[in-house]
């Protein structure tokens, strides 16, 4: 995709689930853009593959992060900070879901996407931010979802209740940091055709669902979401605070 702007030019940007289906578009996109991007994920032999296909590897990074794990966060951000001197923009976008009700979800389950959803976003503010605001300021794209705002099609609770905590950590983060140059935002995609998602639903009653929920018919595309990353994480974006973002092919305006 073309470039549009100077907006990302050598910002140093950490990405969280940077492996994942939405992530390494994600990470190409921010690179493309010619920021510096911290690529993490559980398995950091996977960031250093995401890392390798960008353009000019040498100019990003790649590091093992579980976004539950306080040290891990403490451990990655002076990591940054030792390299690069400074951070300027946080994509808080690991999750984990699960498509249980509100009847059949388990503890462990549901602790799991919690840790994972919320938890671990709460996490990325509280370690990124003030490195942010100590680097002149920046931006965080906290990951949401219409699960965060909506109730869907009534199952996913335990993902629904993580979403709805970004959706409003988001607000709260965003009044914290209003005068100090960190912005803090949320995107909330509808459904996006990740390999992933296709793998596992094409085909199903499920993929059946998302498309007859999806206005304008069709699955969202990585590419349509790593834009919208791109737009909030750079300077494009400057007066734009505390904001949720919808990506949904019309989804949350039926
Ligand atoms: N794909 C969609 O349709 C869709 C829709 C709405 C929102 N989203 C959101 O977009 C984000 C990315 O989704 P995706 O489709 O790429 O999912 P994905 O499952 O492909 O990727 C998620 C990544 O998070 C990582 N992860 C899991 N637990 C972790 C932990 N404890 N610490 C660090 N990383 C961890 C996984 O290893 C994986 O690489 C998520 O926040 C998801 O909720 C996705």
């Amino acid at each position: 995709m073309a470039v549009v702007s100077d907006r990302l030019r050598d910002k140093v940007v950490l990405l969280t689930g940077g492996t994942g289906g939405l992530g390494v578009e994600i990470a190409h996109r921010l690179a493309g853009e010619d920021a510096r991007v911290v690529v993490t994920d559980l398995d950091v032999a996977r960031c250093r593959e995401t890392v390798r296909t960008l353009a000019v590897p040498d100019r990003h990074d790649a590091h093992s992060l579980d976004v539950t794990c306080e040290v891990s966060w403490t451990t990655v951000i002076s990591a940054i900070e030792d390299r690069y001197g400074a951070l300027h923009a946080l994509v808080n976008n690991a999750a984990i879901g699960s498509v249980a009700t509100v009847e059949n979800e388990s503890m462990q389950t549901w602790d799991r996407v919690i840790g994972v959803g919320q938890t671990g976003t709460w996490l990325g503010m509280k370690h990124a931010g003030p490195l942010i605001e100590r680097s002149g300021g920046g931006s965080i794209v906290n990951m949401c979802s219409i699960l965060g705002t909506v109730g869907g099609i009534g199952n996913s609770v335990a993902y629904a209740a993580a979403k709805g905590a970004v959706r409003t950590m988001t607000k709260n983060a965003a009044l914290h940091w209003a005068k100090s140059g960190v912005r803090v935002n949320s995107l909330h995609p509808g459904f996006i055709g990740t390999p992933q998602l296709l793998e596992r639903w094409e085909g199903s009653e499920r993929h059946r669902e998302m498309l007859a929920g999806t206005p304008m018919g069709r699955l969202g595309r990585v590419e349509e979401i790593a834009a919208a990353v791109a737009f909030l994480a750079g300077d494009d974006s400057t007066f734009v605070t505390g904001s949720e973002i919808y990506a949904d092919g019309g989804w949350t305006a039926a």
